[in-house]
């Protein structure tokens, strides 16, 4: 009895352990094992940061790219038919992407709830290069990442192709100026609507606003960052009359390579980390400034003198285009990088240049376009220079000379559409076309005591290097269309000989035309007299031939620039047509309209 007793103890003591165990420890093993087997969560940080995207296409290859907040392991593409080939993409961190105060990112809905200062966010980024592929297949791809809590996520199916073979016709979206505005994600929207899949894209610069702001990127929470609107992700919502419409923007770059011009929003200034994004963006130093200071300075910065030391230092307090580089696989130059590059695409020759300045405000007490600010007088290390230009163009530079080969290249000369891209408008009526696109020459002008009373800067109309130098080299290249943004309007122009100029930035708002009684701000006291309202470098501007938009007086205009309206342009390479596009955001179910076209003659065989 007492044994049996005492065995029936031992067996309930057993039950109560085991209860206990399964209570306590059953749920911590579910913790552990249930990452492995649930599926994606709606959480970010088992999320791809971006979909994949086609990057630089040979006649045999293509790349394939995507983001991710997770080093990870296992990242893959898979693609063929049945989807019977695999990739494996080598992995990079970007090395300056950050959040700041000024971030619309996860929280962060007013300046500084989350983060009060520049700091760094870890993105990796995922490459693969597809191989052997054959002229003229189109092929569907996924791509996978393994997340370190085991977690497997796949993409949706895409399609991948090689670069196109001579005479396969195309379709060419043209824009630029997307920089989270307000109607980026309507205008490419309103692109996959209209035309479908695009076969590549050229994108006169200016993606976002602050390069090195991770979230302009990737996931701006008003809804329309860089790769949400090219990706068809976007959520932003704009407001007409009441009316509150989402757009999501246009699934593009999943099927289509993008090729990008250096922009000036593509340039971070002075990555020094007690400014904040927005300070470090607009304060770009001169690299000749940026030496001065550090020869003034070399043996407290770099005692050892040390090159590496040297080269960062003079890098972190003059600008760079790192980030823009490290997010993009483009063509590149021996001596520009991926900066500026040519590549032929198809029947297309097309060069992308850096010509592209610092843009500074007409404001005369600002450190701005025409004066250093007046309490920076006598701080050297304070000046702004006026509006410098980043790489120069001028006759005998490295990329002048880089060009004047690349025009005399066979792949350029036997080429049916040569097509040169760049920043900076050589002809607009929009703003930022004055001043002239020269180096800013700085008058110091000085009291009776010799203390500096004003610094300005002046910009010789007849030292224009896109007018004197770039254009000529151009139109006796017989380049069919320079294309380009900035001024963020539509107009376009056609040279004596034939040369096609169009501006197709009237994307996601406009910063307005300047004709008739509008004038742009020049300074009252300057040698140069700018010029305030057309074109100042004489083309007159085209009025569109289908359908311009009417001005008050009921007349057409012969631009495009409003921020109700926005405006793309496709490029068709079987017929030559460059056909532009308006749609009008304050009627959301309008259709989307023809207003202008013309052609690209193309080089006759
Ligand atoms: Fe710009």
């Amino acid at each position: 009895m007492v044994n049996r007793g005492a065995s029936r103890l031992r067996r309930v003591l057993i039950l109560i352990f085991v209860a206990i165990f399964a209570a306590i420890i059953g749920p911590l093993l579910l913790l552990i094992i249930k990452p492995s087997v649930m599926p994606n969560p709606p959480n970010s940080a088992v999320q791809l940061l971006t979909e994949p995207f086609l990057q630089l296409p040979t006649p045999t290859s293509v790349r394939v790219v995507w983001f991710t907040e997770f080093a990870g392991t296992d990242h893959r593409v898979i693609y063929g038919q049945n989807f019977q080939h695999l990739a494996i993409a080598r992995t990079s961190k970007l090395s300056r992407t950050q959040e700041d105060q000024f971030s619309l990112v996860g929280e962060q809905k007013e300046r500084g709830q989350v983060y009060q200062k520049s700091t760094p966010r870890n993105i990796w980024r995922q490459e693969a290069i597809i191989q052997n592929l054959d002229s003229g297949d189109r092929l569907p791809y996924r791509v996978t990442s393994t997340h370190p809590n085991g977690t497997s996520i796949t993409s949706e199916e895409f399609t991948l192709a090689p670069a196109p073979r001579p005479g396969q016709p195309l379709k060419i979206l043209l824009t630029s100026d997307h920089q989270v505005m307000p109607m980026t994600a309507a205008n490419l929207q309103k692109v996959q609507e209209t035309i479908g899949r695009v076969d590549a894209v050229f994108l006169a610069g200016d993606l976002q606003n602050v390069p090195d702001r991770a979230s302009e990127w990737f996931d701006d929470n008003r809804g329309g960052a860089f790769f949400p609107c090219l990706q068809g992700r976007a959520s932003y919502q704009l407001e007409k009359n009441g009316v509150k419409t989402t757009y999501r923007g246009g699934e593009i770059i999943q099927h289509a390579p993008l090729f990008a011009a250096t922009g000036n929003h593509e340039v971070m200034g002075q990555a020094l980390p007690h400014l904040n994004l927005n300070e470090q963006f607009n304060d770009p130093r001169p690299q000749s400034a940026a030496t001065k200071l550090y020869n003034t300075y070399a043996e407290v910065i770099n005692p050892s003198n040390n090159q590496k030391i040297r080269q960062d230092w003079l890098k972190d307090h003059s600008f760079n285009t790192d980030t823009f580089r490290e997010i993009f696989t483009l063509p590149t130059s021996s001596s520009g990088g991926e900066n500026y590059y040519a590549v032929t695409f198809g029947d297309i020759r097309l060069i992308s240049l850096y010509v592209t300045n610092i843009w500074r405000s007409p404001d005369p007490q600002a450190r701005g376009r025409f004066q250093e600010q007046p309490g920076d007088l006598d701080n050297p290390q304070d000046w702004g220079y006026g509006q410098m230009i980043f790489e120069p163009i001028k006759q005998g530079s490295p990329q002048y000379q880089w060009l004047e080969q690349e025009l005399a290249s066979p792949e350029f000369k036997q080429a049916k559409y040569k097509v040169v891209m760049f920043h900076h408008p050589p002809h607009s009526l929009g703003e930022n076309i004055v001043p002239p696109y020269t180096d800013p020459v700085q008058v110091i002008d000085r009291n009776d005591q010799g203390g500096i009373t004003a610094i300005r800067y002046e910009y010789p109309q007849g030292r224009d290097y896109i007018i004197q130098a770039l254009l000529p080299l151009l139109e006796k290249a017989g380049v069919h269309l320079v294309f380009y943004g900035h001024t963020h309007i539509w107009n376009r122009f056609i040279s004596k000989t034939g040369m096609n100029f169009l501006e197709s930035s009237n994307v996601g708002n406009t910063y307005g035309a300047y004709t008739g009684d509008r004038k742009r701000p020049v300074p009252e006291k300057s040698q140069e007299k700018y010029v305030v309202t057309g074109n100042p470098n004489g083309l007159t501007p085209i009025t569109p031939t289908l359908s311009p938009v009417l001005g008050e007086d009921d007349k057409p205009l012969a631009y495009l620039s409003s921020n109700d309206i926005t405006a793309f342009s496709i490029w068709d390479t079987a017929t030559g047509l460059v056909t532009s596009y308006r749609f009008d955001t304050r009627e959301p179910n309008s259709a989307v309209i023809k207003f202008d076209e013309f052609k690209l003659d193309g080089r006759k065989f």
